[in-house]
């Protein structure tokens, strides 16, 4: 337990170094690799020079310690890092190696500022914000390791079969190499996959939306080709995937993860929202209530740059026609000549006024300006945060921003 005082010290200085929160978090990120190289195993690292992951970190790490004498009222957060270090293998063996460089970047950052008080209470509640995530996490490994078809840590997956979905998406269908039954999951988790291309120094983890109900034989996931640009990069695994692994290649990928899932605890009516491969989990979702909830109304909105990167297209417009409790809808920002849709341009509020009610669940996955985009039309449709569910396909953040 921490003292009133160290309490009273660490919210006290959560300001402050909220100001500093960029600067720390950066300077623990140099620290850490250079002192255990072997974290660049595990860490995604275009999201470090971006800054996204030090940013993450750091909320997390404040959040935490503003409730350090309530850390129930933040589990949720807790439960959705939880699931992706538990994606990743994260041990608790890693939990003092974080802390420590932690407070080596605050010392360094801070310098004076940074008295031994303040030092030792940020360790305290470390400490304790460590052993809540450690403690999660546990109880994540337990359940994955005893569920059907569960497994711990990185097994290896055959590619059965590659499927081109559109000119910039294909299909991996991934079974055990051993052979085995896989694990159920939730529509909306993710597989996370690990690789080390030609070439590259470090293995590269990963996370990849299930894009199918459970039930089938093997994990299909469903990959955009992030190529390079003038002003980028190709990113290294999609590349990979799409260029190098074939049918018949082995890939590492650890359990489905993610706490991005449909509530179908209820049948209220659903609403689907997608924007490019933003489409992967909402497929799940979508064949999952088709299957499980045939009375619930579901309504499938999905925006594309065209039809020529426009995927899984034909499988939904059957899946509409077969169903009497769906319809679906297109959105084509750039139509080409001979492609039809029901809207040009963006999802917008008007059209989403026309075509579905606010009394419905919402989930969306998409581009960053797509989610702000749906999320502000959606909270000008008057439909209460908690009938509003998405995912990032990077680090978790907020919309509200
Ligand atoms: P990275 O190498 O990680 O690069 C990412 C992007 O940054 C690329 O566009 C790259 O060009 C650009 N970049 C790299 N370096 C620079 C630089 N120096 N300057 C500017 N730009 C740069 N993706 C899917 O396709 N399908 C899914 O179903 C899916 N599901 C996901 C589910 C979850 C929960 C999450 C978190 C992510 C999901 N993703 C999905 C995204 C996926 O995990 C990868 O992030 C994506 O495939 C890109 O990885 P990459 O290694 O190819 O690119
Ligand atoms: C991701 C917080 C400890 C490794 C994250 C994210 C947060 C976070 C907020 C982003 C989640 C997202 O992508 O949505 C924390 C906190 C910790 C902690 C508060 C301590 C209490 C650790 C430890 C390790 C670790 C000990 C292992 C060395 C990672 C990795 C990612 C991650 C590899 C994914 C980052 C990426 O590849 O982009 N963590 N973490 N974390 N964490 Fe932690």
């Amino acid at each position: 337990m921490l003292t009133s005082k160290t309490i009273d010290i660490i919210k006290s200085t959560v300001p402050v170094l909220e100001v500093h929160g960029q600067a720390i978090t950066t300077t623990f990120y140099e620290m850490l690799f250079k002192n255990h190289p072997d974290l660049l195993n595990i860490f995604n690292h275009v999201n470090q020079r971006q800054g996204k992951q030090p940013q993450a970190l750091a909320n997390a790490v404040y959040a935490a310690a503003l409730h350090i004498d309530n850390l129930e009222a933040i589990l949720p957060v807790v439960k959705q890092i939880s699931e992706k270090h538990r994606a990743l293998n994260i041990q608790p063996e890693h939990y003092p190696i974080v802390g420590e460089t932690l407070l080596a970047a605050m010392k360094q950052v801070l310098g004076d500022a940074a008295t031994p008080e303040i030092l030792n209470a940020w360790a305290e509640a470390y400490g304790i914000i460590a052993d809540a995530f450690i403690g999660v996490e546990a109880d994540m490994y337990d359940a994955v390791e005893n569920i059907s078809g569960g497994w711990l840590g990185f097994h290896k997956f055959v590619v059965d079969l590659k499927v081109k979905e559109s000119d910039v998406i294909t299909s991996f269908y991934l079974k055990p190499q051993d052979g085995k039954a896989i694990a159920t999951y939730l529509p909306g988790q993710y597989i996370t996959v690990r690789v080390k291309p030609d070439g590259e120094e470090y293995t590269h983890i990963r996370h990849y939306s299930l894009s199918t109900a459970a039930g089938a034989p093997s994990y299909r996931i469903t990959v955009k080709k992030e190529a390079a640009a003038t002003d980028k990069p190709a990113g290294i695994v999609s590349t990979y995937l799409h260029d190098s692994l074939n049918e018949g290649d082995i890939i590492e990928v650890s359990a489905p993860a993610g706490t991005f899932t449909l509530d179908q605890s209820q049948d209220i009516p659903v609403v689907l929202l997608s924007g490019g491969v933003g489409i992967t989990p909402m497929v799940s979702m979508l064949e999952t209530i088709l299957k499980e909830q045939p009375n619930r109304y579901v309504t499938f909105i999905h925006a594309a740059i065209h039809g020529g990167v426009h995927a899984l297209k034909e499988h939904v417009e059957q899946l509409d026609a077969t169903h009497s409790h769906m319809k679906s809808y297109l959105c084509y920002e750039l139509p080409r000549e001979n492609d039809i849709s029901h809207k040009t341009g963006y999802i917008d509020l008007a059209w989403l006024q026309q075509i579905v009610s606010p009394e419905a669940d919402f989930y969306f996955c998409g581009p960053e300006a797509f989610m702000r985009a749906v999320n502000h039309a959606l909270q000008e449709l008057g439909v209460p945060a908690e009938r509003i569910h998405y995912e990032f396909f990077g680090p978790a953040s907020s919309l509200e921003a």
